[in-house]
């Protein structure tokens, strides 16, 4: 906290505790600044500030006041700290409230990443001097036709450039106006939960599965069914018998988080009768597809829809960085407007200016450069990392899926218990979350989950040596 705000915060509790009576008079601001040993403008501030707000009176040369005329509320009133008023209000959570705010979403990003978190980009490899240009020439115009509210949708050039990107990339059949901007695949899912599904509708969930989607269905009153994935991806005979009445299903199709299977053709189409017949939605998260180092990417499952039943969503999260929080949706035609009004309440729209920087740098081509280049690197990376797990930890650590994303799974042997290794490996200072904490249903064989594209050949070969300590202890 700044020195004026702390200053300005021990003089506001001393008066309203009664230590500083009303009447009292402060010493001058220079006196006090000596006293001290700060600058005299901050004092000033503080005072000035307090002035503003009534707590003093006084002019200048003349001497500063303890204001005589506080209103007695507030001086009987004891000072109490935030934490103390927040603790002692009786007023419930209302029930959406209490499912939301258990969410622990966001509880592990506090601290910087560090081998091997998923989901993180070579931030290190961002193109910083190219988005710096972009973001600098928009502001150098004095872009006020980007400032005012805009169309909850997106900025219109956006909206075109990513239409172009999926249908060239993924496959995916869309023209501008099923494309609707969010801040990130969250919020696609937490709109897909609270538009398409009621509370206390049942959901197909991936197990395991993304943690995140998890929680936007949980949040939204409904009630995730936890349905497993074999080679072929997630297994519908099993949905429909768990949950016959379910009116979507969640699925990572051309990377399935966290495992790495790539569902099949056949699946896919199985998927999509059932959600023909049933007239259920089928929600397509695509979230890093841009990265398979064997072959073409695979195709989405939204280009093979025939009945408008999938939702598309995608992300800059991975191909640029987190924190830029765009990402986007593609929605069936009918279902563009809803969408629309719901973005507008939510948050009326994402920032216009960096959509526009955006737009610019996918139609310049930069995106696709960028992909390209970090797809290198990841799989130097990958090969890194696939070495030393051979050299250090054969036998104890198996992977199998790899040919796509930013993670592997390196799976245990059986019967050893994933939690209790990552928290060793955390206490060795490495991250290695554990799958079971990706899990609905107990059992199942432990695995950890190892991030590598974040992280350098040195560090990768660094992390797996304490993995070992982690795996032998
Ligand atoms: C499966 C999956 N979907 C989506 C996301 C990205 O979310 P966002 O775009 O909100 O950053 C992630 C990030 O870790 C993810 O693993």
């Amino acid at each position: 906290m700044s020195l004026y705000l702390q200053l300005y915060g021990q003089l506001r509790t001393a008066i309203l505790s009664g230590r500083l009576r009303p009447g009292a008079k402060l010493p001058s601001t220079r006196t006090l600044a000596e006293e001290l040993a700060i600058a005299r403008n901050t004092v000033m501030g503080a005072y000035e500030q307090l002035l503003a707000e009534g707590y003093l009176e006084g002019e200048t040369g003349s001497g500063t006041y303890v204001a005589r005329t506080l209103p007695d509320v507030v001086l009987a009133a004891p000072a109490v700290r935030l934490s103390a008023q927040v603790k002692s209000s009786t007023a419930p959570l209302s029930r959406r409230g209490q499912s939301l705010g258990r969410s622990r979403l966001g509880v592990r990003f506090s601290d910087p990443p560090k081998p091997f978190r998923p989901g993180i980009p070579a931030l290190d490899h961002f193109p910083f001097a190219l988005w710096s240009r972009l973001l600098a020439k928009y502001w150098r115009r004095e872009p006020a036709g980007l400032l005012p509210y805009t169309d909850p949708a997106g900025y219109q050039p956006l909206r075109q450039a990513i239409a172009q990107y999926v249908t060239a990339a993924r496959a995916v059949r869309c023209d501008p106006e099923q494309i609707l901007i969010v801040s990130g695949a969250q919020q696609a899912l937490d709109l897909a939960a609270r538009l398409l599904l009621d509370s206390g509708d049942e959901m197909w969930m991936e197990d395991p599965g993304y943690t995140g989607a998890r929680a936007a269905f949980i949040a939204a009153g409904v009630k995730p069914v936890p349905v497993p994935i074999d080679d072929d991806g997630l297994d519908i005979s099993i949905g429909e018998r768990l949950a016959p009445k379910a009116r979507l299903a969640y699925v990572t199709p051309s990377h399935q988080y966290p495992t790495g299977v790539v569902m099949s053709l056949s699946r896919r189409l199985e998927l999509l009768r059932w959600a023909e017949r049933r007239r259920s939605w089928i929600l397509e998260d695509d979230y890093d597809s841009e990265y398979r180092y064997a072959s073409r990417p695979v195709a989405s499952l939204q280009g093979l829809d025939k009945s408008g039943a999938v939702i598309y969503c995608g992300t800059f999260s991975k191909v640029l960085f987190p924190s830029l929080r765009l990402g986007y949706m593609v929605v069936p035609a009918r279902l563009v407007d809803a969408f629309r009004n719901a973005k507008a309440v939510v948050d009326r729209h994402c920032p216009t200016v960096e959509q526009a920087v955006l737009a610019e740098f996918i139609a310049e081509g930069h995106l696709a450069r960028h992909i390209r280049r970090m797809r290198m690197l990841y799989l130097e990376r990958k090969h890194v990392l696939l070495d030393c797990l051979r050299r250090e930890l054969a036998g104890a650590v198996e992977v199998r899926s790899h040919e796509a994303g930013m993670h592997v799974v390196g799976w245990l042997q059986k019967g050893s218990r994933d939690s209790v290794v990552s928290h060793r490996a955390q206490e060795l200072g490495i991250e290695a979350p554990a799958l079971t904490a990706y899990r609905d249903r107990p059992g199942g064989r432990g695995g950890l989950i190892l991030g590598y594209a974040a992280y350098s050949e040195q560090q990768i070969r660094e992390a797996v040596k304490r993995l070992a300590m982690a795996l032998d202890a």
